[in-house]
């Protein structure tokens, strides 16, 4: 059963995806730090990941994925009204939501970041879908891209072998009937500490008296066990949430759409719901975890693989830094 809104629906019509060309297997990883093939497979499931090299710019890739899923919504770049790109890792501080807009030609559409690390592409649904939902945009273009290779500790063997690059994309339009069933989406701060990519202030003083802090990022520190034991108890519970306010049954999800962290935490969190393994969309094996971008592009490639068809009931779930967390469940298609 639907729920009923007295706003607009929402339809997720187009999906694309576009990760770079380079490809580090684990082997090549085994070459710069203490690990082994093995020992990524049985921990990870990871075997290659995907990475950018410095031509390669966040905005190239997310232009790409765009490009690709308007296409398939079978729009055109100027129908667009908005673009939320959610990254942890633009090319500008700034943002660089404004670029993508620039090199789409989307002239008529309003684009910002928005930064929820790896929740950030289930944050950004929620978000671009309120827009809709009130009447006020009725077609938006929501990105999830991150270049995490840019900021990993490539020395550090408890976090270099789990991430890659990449950007998806999905375009959500208005319409009659709503697709998006329900939402959850949570923060909490007090395990920030847990999985970090911080700015690091050194004391400078501009005149006598004044002092600014002026400084740099340093690369990603990450307590690999907290962040496991917060997934598997946090991410069914929030998934849960969101079916109950959608009002469906575990039964009636045709996929589970985990962020592709680890394949370990695919499984958890699929026993804990009673998901069948063949209901669980993973890709993890071949891109590593990409952050923002990793449920849309594992989207995009069960869609375009046939996996998932139009009316299927996706049940999507991301985590990560902050800590965030959240689910949201939709109907693939117009
Ligand atoms: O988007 C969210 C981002 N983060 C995550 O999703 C991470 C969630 N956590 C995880 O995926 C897992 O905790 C890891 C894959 C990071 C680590 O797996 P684990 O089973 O929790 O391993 P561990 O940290 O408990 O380490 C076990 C052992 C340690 O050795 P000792 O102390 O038992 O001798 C580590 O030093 O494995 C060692 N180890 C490694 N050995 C070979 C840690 N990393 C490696 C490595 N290769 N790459």
């Amino acid at each position: 059963m639907l729920l009923q809104h007295s706003g607009f629906g929402i339809a997720v019509t187009g999906s694309g995806s576009c990760t770079p060309q380079v490809t580090l297997d684990n082997n090549g990883l085994s070459q710069m730090v203490d690990t082994s093939d093995e020992w990524i497979v049985a921990r990870t499931g990871i075997r290659y990941r995907r990475l950018a090299d410095d031509r390669t710019s966040l905005c190239d890739l997310a232009a790409e994925a765009s490009r690709r899923a308007i296409e398939m919504a079978r729009i055109t770049p100027t129908d667009i009204d908005l673009i939320v790109l959610a990254t942890s890792t633009a090319d500008d501080l700034f943002g660089s939501a404004s670029q993508i807009q620039y090199q789409l030609g989307a002239t008529k559409a309003v684009a910002f970041d928005l930064t929820a690390a790896c929740s950030g592409f289930v944050f950004g649904l929620v978000t671009a879908s309120q827009f809709i939902r009130t009447g006020i945009y009725q077609n938006v273009l929501l990105i999830g891209a991150d270049i995490l290779s840019r900021w990993v500790n490539w020395s550090d063997r408890g976090t270099c072998i789990l991430f890659g690059d990449g950007a998806g994309a999905v375009v959500l339009q208005a319409s009659e009937t709503d697709s998006l069933l329900g939402f959850e989406i949570r923060s909490d701060g007090t395990q920030n500490s847990s999985l970090n990519l911080a700015y690091k202030a050194q004391p400078k003083e501009l005149i006598d008296g004044v002092s600014i802090g002026q400084g740099a990022f340093h690369p990603i520190t990450m307590n690999g066990q907290e962040i496991y034991r917060f997934a598997v108890k946090k991410v069914p519970e929030v998934i849960e949430k969101a079916m109950f306010r959608a009002n469906i049954s575990v039964e009636e999800i045709d996929w589970l759409l985990l962020h592709q962290a680890n394949q370990r935490i695919l499984d958890a969190v699929a026993q804990r719901l009673t998901v069948p393994a063949e209901k669980v969309i993973s890709n993890l094996a071949n891109y590593g975890n990409t952050s923002a971008a990793s449920i849309p592009i594992a989207l995009d490639e069960a869609v375009r693989d046939g996996k998932v068809k139009t009316g299927d009931t996706i049940a999507a779930a991301g985590f990560g830094a902050g800590l965030t967390w959240g689910a949201a469940i939709f109907k693939w298609g117009r």
